[in-house]
């Protein structure tokens, strides 16, 4: 949450920041702004706007923005309601110093009263100001240069921060530090680049410096880069290459990020699987699983953990693990584990899902369970993120960058790598035969064609989202498998059409929400599970006998459901392990156009933002 771009180098600095601030744009929209040095007037010039970035563009047009160093955030309002004041940039109190910030100064109102009591006035209701107060204010108290006052503040500070710092006074040098939020460097010609993220940067330079937690950058314009801890240790800086084309970053022929994204699945979930299956071999291998095999294969339990739709996908991994590894499993949302006092011992394996990998809460989860011994397996989609890196063990899902704020792709993604892992898990211990092994993997590698026949019914699955579109309330039944399909199919329609809805296992409607059905309450029903085919057509007739509306997802040549459902949208038949690969794509379509229809935008949903770093 929050973007972060600064720049310093011979290029100007402006349409790189505004550029970046475009791509860092799902991280947060709620206002933006950009502090630049113009060397002729020896000026700092802050410019902000309220709301996105082209609010801010128009507002400087015609503005001096001449500079070749710069810093340019787009914010995620936490501290201080989203105007053009609380804005960042931020300024220290003689203005000499700008700051941008991702995250959360815990303890801002104790300095700030503090600061106050030494003179300090604050303009914004922001812990950012507050930080920046603090660090000029250390400065002039002790004589330190800026390096020095930031890292004497930052060792006072609570909470998680990703900060980028300029001064007025010393234009050719950026510093820049981090702590539970991202922040990574593009090594360039003669020039860097910081950002939250890779994708301002990518169209570059392909060498990157990931910071660690309690790292402290400076960077210089002659070219030097010098790492250091807050604890004022040296570190040699890591530097890597990029894996990621500038192609990814772009909507191409799509309306939206979210679409392509859709559409792309066949593509992504190929890429998911790609060098660890091959069906005409017959075998599977996820490398992080070998490498950590002895650990996993002796676990006494696997513990998931994740949030929103990676937690979705968590569960399905749980019937995954449970039915085809016989491995018991739990599955956590992030942020209630963190803070519990969970059991977790050294024979237990947690296996985070993120597709950001910084998700503050299930960082803090991993942390935890670190702490406990067990063996941390990140399913992880952005390469070199937090998550990727302080786990034992894992795999990435090689979705490529995921920049619509509903996760699509990653989720299927996710799932394929679960699907590998628990197919490879269950055959290596046993609990599968050969054949319903080698009937696994070959179905596996035919979802990508299957996923690409349902996205041909794009326009039938429009009209029924027209039919549908000017419903308040919708409840999502599922059985199985497609239990967790239908949390996602509800949560996908919340997000971004704001439309109420709900998602329940079909056999707990009868338990409380068949109350709400009604003429008014579509009812849709994820119905292609082959074992539980007869319970779900019951399932179907009760909704109706209530006069419900029903949408069914159904198996191709499925006319029982046909015959009584008022929609249904035929999926081709798969393996029930592996049905959620499929049922999630119509809802996900439907989802879409229901929020475009509605005049939503479907890539920036109001008050979401994508990469949640703040709790
Ligand atoms: C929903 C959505 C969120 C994320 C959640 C976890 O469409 O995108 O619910 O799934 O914030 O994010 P990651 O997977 O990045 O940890």
């Amino acid at each position: 949450m929050c973007g972060i771009v600064a720049y310093i180098g011979n290029k100007q600095a402006y349409p790189i920041i505004i550029n970046g601030l475009r791509r860092l744009e799902y991280r947060g929209y709620d206002s933006a702004g950009v502090a630049l040095h113009n060397r002729e007037d020896g000026n700092m010039h802050v410019y902000k706007r309220k709301g996105k970035v082209q609010e801010l563009v128009d507002f400087v047009k015609k503005k001096p923005i001449e500079s070749t160093i710069g810093i340019g955030h787009t914010r995620w309002a936490t501290h201080g309601k989203p105007d053009n004041i609380n804005a960042h940039p931020h300024l220290s109190g003689s203005g000499r110093l700008a700051i941008i910030h991702n995250g959360i100064i815990e303890n801002y109102d104790s300095i700030k009263k503090a600061l106050i009591g030494e003179g300090h006035s604050f303009t914004s209701q922001t812990d950012t100001e507050v930080l920046i107060h603090l660090i000029e204010a250390i400065q002039e108290r002790d004589n330190l240069n800026l390096e020095e006052a930031v890292r004497v503040a930052l060792s006072q500070v609570v909470g998680a921060y990703a900060i980028v710092i300029m001064d007025k006074e010393n234009p050719n040098q950026l510093i820049a530090a981090r702590k539970a939020s991202p922040l990574v460097i593009g090594i360039g010609d003669g020039e860097f680049f910081i950002a939250s993220d890779a994708t301002p940067i990518v169209e570059y330079t392909q060498k990157v410096v990931y910071l660690n937690d309690e790292e402290i950058a400076v960077v210089n314009r002659d070219g030097d880069l010098t790492l250091k801890t807050i604890a004022n240790e040296l570190k040699t800086p890591f530097v890597q290459q990029l894996e990621m084309n500038i192609e990814e970053l772009e909507k191409g022929d799509y309306e939206y990020f979210m679409l392509k994204e859709i559409f792309e699945q066949p593509t992504s979930i190929t890429s998911a699987m790609a060098g660890r299956i091959n069906a005409g071999e017959g075998w599977i291998k996820v490398g992080g699983l070998m490498s950590t095999y002895d650990k996993i294969a002796a676990a006494k339990r696997f513990i998931i953990a994740a949030c929103g739709t990676s937690w979705h996908a968590g569960l399905i991994g749980e019937y995954l693990f449970e039915e085809l590894a016989r491995i018991p499993v739990e599955v956590e949302y992030a942020s209630e584990m963190r803070y519990r006092n969970p059991i977790i011992g050294t024979d237990d394996v947690i296996i985070a899902l993120s597709q950001s990998g910084e998700t503050a809460d299930t960082m803090a989860a991993l942390e935890m369970a670190k702490k406990k011994g067990a063996t941390l397996y990140g399913i992880v989609n952005s390469v070199g993120s937090s998550i990727a890196r302080i786990t034992d063990a894992g795999s990435y899902i090689h979705a490529g960058p995921e920049i619509g704020v509903a996760s699509t792709k990653a989720f299927t993604g996710q799932v394929t790598v679960l699907a590998l892992m628990a197919i490879n898990l269950g055959y290596e211990r046993g609990r599968i035969p050969r054949s319903y092994y080698l009937q696994l993997i070959s179905e596996l590698e035919r979802i990508p064609e299957k996923v690409q026949t349902i996205l041909e019914k794009n326009d039938q699955i429009k009209f029924i989202a027209g039919e549908i579109k000017d419903i308040s309330n919708a409840l999502y039944l599922g059985r199985g498998y497609n239990f967790p399909v239908a949390l996602e199919g509800a949560l996908k329609l919340k997000e971004i059409s704001y439309i109420h809805a709900e998602g329940y296992p079909a056999a707990e409607m009868k338990h409380g929400p068949i109350a709400l059905i009604d003429e008014n309450m579509p009812v849709i029903i994820i119905a292609n599970n082959k074992s539980a085919h007869e319970k779900i057509v019951s399932n179907i007739q009760e909704v109706k006998a209530r006069k419900g509306q029903v949408i069914a997802i159904v198996t191709e040549g499925d006319t029982v459901i046909s015959e009584i459902a008022d929609y249904v949208i035929e999926i081709p038949e798969t393996d029930e392990p592996l049905s959620p690969l499929l049922s999630v794509i119509p809802l996900q379509l439907l989802s879409y156009h229901i929020a475009l229809m509605r005049g939503c935008n479907v890539d920036q949903p109001r008050n979401l933002a994508k990469s949640v770093t703040v709790e």
